[in-house]
């Protein structure tokens, strides 16, 4: 069996309303459709790792609401290990209000509930576990000491996913081989804005944070990366496709990465983040989060074009 790809991160139920475009602050909208799914980005990343068939662990909490047992069986029925998934009694599950509009941008308001409460003794109740994971995932839906508390146990592949975006979280960077952000997650880490322009200097400069490699993902435009022991700056490119709903396509790209990680060791880097790449379009152009993650997609067919920036 392939080493384990353990998430320690959060579940929530996504709320999803589709309208023909964002509402204005304080206007009310006619939309067109409303769905309940399984989100929250740890989960969704997990997901689209067992999916395309990785060996994976779930570390998180759910609420005793109606829908933490729910979830637990749908990670389950997935093949997701949820033997580290607890319930946490009086409180809710993670929930998010996900807005999208027909050009497929959202919009997203999260309650982190039970996710809030992941700590510490769940990593240590999971010691062996995070300690030997040939990946172990993290992103910041769930309390940062209990990723950082991880990090520093994990002796294979620790992939930090600073998602969603905040400041504070440098102490963490030392530990990470690698991070992978967004523009403007990768904005507020370096504190300019960060587009095409100037990646390679954001790349140069949070590598300098500590991190072995940093992946800059850059929407439709593909993703940038630098490592400290290859330090060009590679820009793989993807497909442009028109979407449908890019809700959850970055963790498309994280749990991807992480089981092309394990399956396919001998693939060079841009290979690896080219593939991720076509996962995560191809999730763009279905509804939803995991429901939209390809199944046991062979990516390596194609040869994915980058240049050297
Ligand atoms: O990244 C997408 C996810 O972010 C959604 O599933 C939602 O739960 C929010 O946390
Ligand atoms: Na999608």
């Amino acid at each position: 069996k392939q080493q384990k790809i353990v998430v320690l991160g959060s579940c929530s139920v996504d709320f999803t309303t589709f309208c023909p475009r964002l509402p204005m602050p304080g206007e009310t909208l006619h939309g067109t459709k409303f769905m309940t799914s399984y989100g929250g980005k740890g989960a969704n990343q997990c997901v689209a790792a067992a999916k395309l068939g990785g060996n994976t662990v779930m570390i998180s909490r759910v609420g005793d609401d109606q829908w933490g047992k729910q979830y637990k069986e749908h990670l389950s029925s997935l093949g997701v290990d949820v033997s580290h998934t607890h319930v946490t009694q009086n409180v809710t599950t993670g929930i998010a209000q996900i807005s999208v509009a027909e050009n497929g941008e959202n919009q997203i308001v999260i309650v982190a509930g039970a996710n809030n409460c992941l700590s510490k003794s769940d990593v240590d109740l999971a010691k062996d576990l995070v300690k030997n994971a040939g990946v172990l995932i993290a992103q910041l839906e769930t309390p940062f000491e209990t990723t950082l508390e991880a990090f520093k146990l994990n002796t294979g592949i620790k992939l930090l996913n600073a998602a969603p975006a905040r400041t504070d979280i440098e102490a963490i960077l030392p530990y990470c081989t690698i991070l992978c952000v967004n523009e403007p997650e990768a904005s507020l880490i370096v504190g300019f804005n960060v587009e095409i322009p100037n990646v390679k200097i954001a790349l140069k400069k949070i590598l300098e944070k500590g991190c072995d490699t940093v992946i800059i993902t850059l929407g439709d435009k593909g993703a940038v990366y630098s490592s400290i022991n290859s330090p060009d700056c590679v820009h793989v490119f993807c497909e442009k496709v028109i979407p449908k709903d890019t809700t959850g396509a970055g963790d498309a790209f994280v749990g991807a990465l992480a089981t092309f990680l394990m399956r396919d060791k001998n693939k060079p880097l841009h290979q690896v983040v080219g593939a991720a790449c076509k996962i995560a379009t191809l999730s763009v152009m279905k509804e939803g989060t995991q429901t939209s993650y390809p199944e046991n997609h062979s990516s390596f067919d194609e040869e994915y074009s980058f240049v050297i920036l």
